[in-house]
């Protein structure tokens, strides 16, 4: 459900579950995160690429397993927390394509890229609130940072629906490119790719210096996220999403 490839030494990562909106799973968690961890050691990484379906990046979280799984684990032992722990351990360059929808985790592991490609159609959301949930991934650190923080309480306290063209004026996305998304995508992070590696790092490393804050606003993020999982706000609401999905 991630198909991998290794090009000139970019990896890209292919959310490949098609039929559910490329809902995120536990195993796809899991597969994501052993692609970065591993690519933070391996010289032939240099960039990973992010890259989804037509119509949809991912629709978030799996509902399902939020209903299935809430109070049973520990966060830190979902395979959601060692994705989030894998983005902010990070070490390679990281670009995305999204074409269609980017919800929830879709929308907050942008704003761990280096790069975002995004088509006219695509549309960037989070719906936390509505879910009785909080936002996650450090986006509540790092959502300020890139847009402001009137936009970032919109996109993740009122969870308005932002266009590509946007998020693009918002700062969150780098380009909204009208053909071939993934391949534009592709061609950067070749570009990014054919740099010298060490200095390439070196000059990443500084840009992202906060990282010790934000791994700790993940952590705190992520125990109040793990709590309201169990809260009868979310509880309610992915009922109403699992409910709403068995009339259809
Ligand atoms: N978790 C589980 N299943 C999901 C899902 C999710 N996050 N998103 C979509 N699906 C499933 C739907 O239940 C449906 O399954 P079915 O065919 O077995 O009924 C299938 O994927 C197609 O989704 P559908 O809702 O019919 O597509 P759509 O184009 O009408 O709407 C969305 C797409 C993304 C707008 C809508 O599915 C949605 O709102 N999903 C929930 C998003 C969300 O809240 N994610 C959690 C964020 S923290």
């Amino acid at each position: 459900m991630i198909t991998q490839s290794l090009e000139d030494g970019v990896r890209t990562l292919r959310l490949d579950r098609p039929e559910k909106k490329n809902a995120l799973t536990g195993q796809m968690y899991t597969d994501l995160a052993e692609a970065l961890e591993t690519g933070n050691t391996d010289d032939n990484v240099r960039c990973h690429l992010i890259c989804g379906q037509p119509e949809a990046f991912t629709s978030g979280n799996d509902i399902g397993d939020f209903l299935q799984f809430a109070g049973k684990m520990q966060m830190s032992e979902t395979p959601v927390y060692r994705f989030l722990r894998a983005l902010v351990g990070n070490k390679k360059p990281l670009v995305a394509s999204i074409d269609g929808i980017a919800v929830g985790v879709g929308a907050t592991l942008l704003m761990h890229c280096d790069m975002v490609f995004a088509s006219p159609r695509s549309v960037i959301r989070t719906p936390f609130i509505d879910l009785g949930l909080v936002p996650e991934a450090g986006s509540s650190l790092l959502g300020p940072k890139i847009m402001g923080h009137a936009r970032a309480f919109e996109m993740l306290c009122l969870g308005r629906p932002f266009s590509a063209e946007r998020a693009y004026q918002a700062g969150l996305i780098n380009e909204v490119v009208s053909e071939n998304v993934d391949d534009v995508a592709l061609a950067c992070a070749l570009e990014i790719a054919a740099k010298p590696p060490e200095a390439m790092a070196l000059s990443r490393q500084f840009l992202w210096q906060e990282s010790q804050d934000l791994s700790d606003r993940v952590d705190e993020e992520a125990k109040v996220f793990s709590s309201r999982l169990t809260s009868p706000e979310a509880i309610s609401a992915f009922q109403a999403f699992m409910t709403k999905k068995s009339k259809s």
